[in-house]
């Protein structure tokens, strides 16, 4: 039953006609207690919230697989804005992006120019970005654009997945730049010559990656709702004395919201990963997907009128 309704949710996650709609309705069915808003405007209030509540924020304007260098250009345009308006609002936010919104998939030139547009104006501001992992096809694309651009910018990191055989050396190679690496477990359908296909074994890789990257003195954000990750987490920390500056801990918005709470109040550096933009559905779908149990948002969504 559980691998239908996650089957069926990710069917209509890339539905291009629900896609195309649900950017007219508005957040609908319950999105937003998973999207920030429709516009970076409509989520300040409640990026403002969760400051107040001791919470660090990072957002990402929705929408990938950009085709068009105009389109692309015009995302660089909204992230430079934002960056603006972080300032301007005196937020506790940085921002995470994914490169194919910026023209990964269209050419190297675009995609470095915009970059670098978007990082002139977030190191003009002291904002850190992240540049989001997406699928394996654009793994070795994404490191090497963050590499060059990384090699300008000690404001930009990246994400790497435990689920991915190759993490353990890129985790190794990347240390040269001794980068910010958010790790995750991943969140693409991967085939089994890639990836881990055994929760156990992602799950094992992930605390390596975990492991490896805070002996080396990096900076660690662990994001997952996984109550073992966290918990490892603060067992490495304290058996290997890691200063609490050197790590954090990253959720999604609106996931385990009590959890967030209370690690901030414990003293952890926790951040909320808060999407937002008319383009939600996709990533709205995605989350259920993920986590059938997230469908009474949506019972709850529709009924609530
Ligand atoms: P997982 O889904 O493995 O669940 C393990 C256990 O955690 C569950 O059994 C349950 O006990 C608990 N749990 C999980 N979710 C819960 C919930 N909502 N409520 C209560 N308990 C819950 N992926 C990617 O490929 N590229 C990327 O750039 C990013 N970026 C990113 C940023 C941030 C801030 C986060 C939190 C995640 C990502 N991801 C990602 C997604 C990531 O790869 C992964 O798919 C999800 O976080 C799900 O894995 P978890 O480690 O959270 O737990």
């Amino acid at each position: 039953m559980e691998a239908m309704t996650k089957n069926l949710f990710s069917y209509l996650a890339k539905s291009n006609v629900l896609n195309q709609a649900a950017k007219k309705w508005g957040l609908q069915f319950g999105a937003n207690k998973v999207v920030g808003g429709e516009t970076f405007a409509k989520a300040v209030p409640l990026i403002r919230q969760l400051n107040k509540q001791g919470l660090s924020v990072t957002v990402d304007h929705l929408g990938e697989f950009v085709s068009s260098a105009e389109i692309s250009k015009e995302r660089t345009q909204e992230c430079v804005q934002t960056i603006k308006r972080i300032n301007h609002e005196g937020l506790d936010s940085q921002i995470s992006l994914k490169l194919t919104s910026l023209g990964l998939d269209i050419d190297h030139d675009l995609i470095t120019d915009n970059l670098t547009q978007i990082m002139e104006a977030a190191r003009h501001y002291d904002i850190f970005i992240t540049i989001d992992m997406e699928d394996t096809s654009r793994c070795q694309a994404t490191l090497d654009i963050f590499e060059e651009l990384r090699a300008n910018f000690d404001n930009l990191g990246t994400v790497i997945q435990s689920y991915l055989y190759r993490s353990e050396d890129d985790v190794r190679d990347l240390n040269k730049h001794h980068p910010n690496l958010r790790l995750v477990k991943g969140a693409y359908k991967e085939s089994s010559k890639v990836a881990y296909k055994e929760k156990d074994d992602v799950d094992e890789n992930l605390k390596r990656l975990i492991k490896t990257h805070l002996l080396n003195g990096n900076y660690t954000a662990v994001a997952s709702h996984d109550d073992v990750m966290i918990n490892y987490t603060k067992q490495i920390v304290k058996e290997y004395k890691i200063p609490s500056n050197q790590f954090e801990f990253q959720m999604l918005y609106g996931m385990r919201t009590q959890t967030q709470l209370e690690l901030a109040k414990e003293g952890y550096k926790m951040r909320v990963y808060v999407p937002y933009g008319d383009d939600w559905y996709g990533y709205f779908m995605r989350r259920l997907a993920e986590r059938p149990e997230n469908i009474s948002f949506v019972l709850k969504g529709m009924f609530k009128h």
